[in-house]
């Protein structure tokens, strides 16, 4: 093959319908506060915070600046039997934001890993208990924990699972939280559907609850269009997990770092899990970063044997690199100088109604909302379905806006600097787009 300069072959995209973008490039070559600038010299208002992770904005100084001083002061350090300062500085920060005993904290390099983690923490933790039959993993239809085969397995979004074979064995799934009656249009949490939670008995009841390790699940889940929970839904599988011993596995990917108007969704539905999966706007995406944060009972757990053996046979090379240390640590100071843990609350009315405007517009069957995050979803096309999603995200990319959209539904989560002027020329953007689609 010939390489020409801005060749766009070789490069096979990830989540990218390929063809379509190597025929109609939409390429980003800068980023500062709540935009993107785009090839063609054009400002793109950032409406998903990168991919759900710039919390911040972008080009933060604190941040920039960190990640400057950490490269000519230590390049890297083994992961592995050594340590450097700012991976503990950083575990006992992120530490003291977590509620309850969630103060144990491993380091990973993206939601996935921090998944992939979790999981194998829980099935290990019962090993080490004593309960090596507890081997089951339960997810949740339409959930979605990252691309790695333990996160695909307890996923629940059927595209991302039909290709890879049959998956990692022993993992069930409850039953989704979408479309339940009474719900559609709710503002904030829904009313209806705690007792679908219930579906973690039926689950029990099929495999003995002696069987199952954990439950994970997404507290809103966003990839699959932003289903939030209906009100006691939580409360309820944390009871029901209670009652037979199994782990209850938070994924805070997205919802974690101020995402819901609170620092973490544990905080906003004040239901403590066992383990909270974390990753994106730890480090406000400027580095690959995840976190998992264990109660102290699961740490503790592996802290027996023979001093010198390593405890828990799992970690990564990029595990609490120091790049990645500094820029979080860069991000933290950003997000509590700028009090943006919680500023979506301040802004919630808002945002809110910035949201329920699209009602009534043609084709909008629902829309969601919670903290800075929205999704409005729309009829499928007769036939088509993501066809008109997709065409409403191409419209808005040319007026200047950046969604995302899955399936038939347009999810917003903005960085938590946005303005109410910004605000306004989302949803007015939209509005023209969806008056105007097919
Ligand atoms: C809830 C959740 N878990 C896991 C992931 C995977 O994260 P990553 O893409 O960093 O591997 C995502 C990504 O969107 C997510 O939303």
């Amino acid at each position: 093959m010939t390489l020409r300069p801005n060749d766009l072959n070789a490069y096979w995209m990830p989540f990218t319908a390929n063809r379509q973008f190597k025929a109609n490039p939409r390429m980003i070559v800068g980023a500062d506060g709540m935009y993107f600038k785009t090839s063609d010299g054009r400002d793109v208002l950032d409406g998903i915070a990168g991919l759900w992770c710039c919390n911040a904005g972008h080009n933060r100084p604190r941040i920039v600046e960190a990640i400057k001083k950490q490269v000519s002061e230590l390049d890297y350090a083994p992961a592995f039997q050594m340590g450097h300062p700012k991976q503990f500085e950083l575990a006992s920060r992120l530490a003291s934001m977590m509620p309850g005993d969630l103060n144990r904290v491993f380091f990973t390099n993206s939601g996935s890993e921090s998944v992939e983690t979790a999981l194998k923490m829980a099935l290990a933790y019962h090993r080490v208990r004593g309960e090596g039959h507890r081997t089951r993993l339960i997810g949740r239809e339409k959930g979605y924990h990252g691309v790695n085969f333990g996160g695909m397995s307890v996923g629940g979004m059927p595209a991302n699972r039909k290709m890879f074979g049959t998956l990692v064995a022993g993992v069930d799934h409850l039953r989704h939280t979408h479309g339940v009656e009474g719900n559609l249009f709710a503002k904030g949490q829904p009313e209806n559907g705690a007792e679908l939670a219930d579906d973690l008995e039926r689950l029990c009841q099929l495999h003995d609850p002696s069987t199952i390790a954990a439950v994970i699940v997404e507290p809103l889940a966003g990839s699959a269009g932003v289903i939030l929970p209906p009100k006691g839904y939580l409360e309820r599988l944390r009871k029901i997990c209670d009652t037979h011993g199994i782990l209850l596995i938070f994924d805070e990917v997205i919802t974690g770092f101020g995402r819901l108007g609170t620092p973490f969704a544990v905080d906003k539905f004040g239901v403590e899990p066992d383990i909270v999966t974390t990753a994106k706007g730890l480090t406000n995406g400027v580095i690959p970063m995840g976190a998992v944060f264990v109660q102290d009972k699961i740490y503790e757990a592996f802290m027996e044997g023979p001093e010198n053996m390593v405890e828990f046979f799992h970690g990564y090379t990029f595990s609490g690199n120091p790049m990645a240390c500094a820029a979080a640590l860069g991000t933290l100071d950003t997000y509590q100088e700028d009090g943006l843990l919680t500023r979506a609350t301040d802004l919630s009315d808002y945002w809110q109604q910035a949201v329920h405007s699209l009602k009534g517009l043609p084709h909008v069957i629902d829309l969601r909302n919670m903290g800075f995050i929205a999704g409005i979803e729309l009829e499928p096309y007769p036939g088509k379905p993501t066809k008109r999603a997709f065409e409403a995200f191409l419209k808005a990319y040319e007026m200047g806006l950046l969604i995302r959209t899955t399936g038939d539904t347009i999810a917003l989560s903005p960085p938590l600097i946005i303005e109410k002027t910004h605000i306004d020329f989302a949803f007015e953007t939209l509005a023209t787009i969806i008056r105007n689609l097919e």
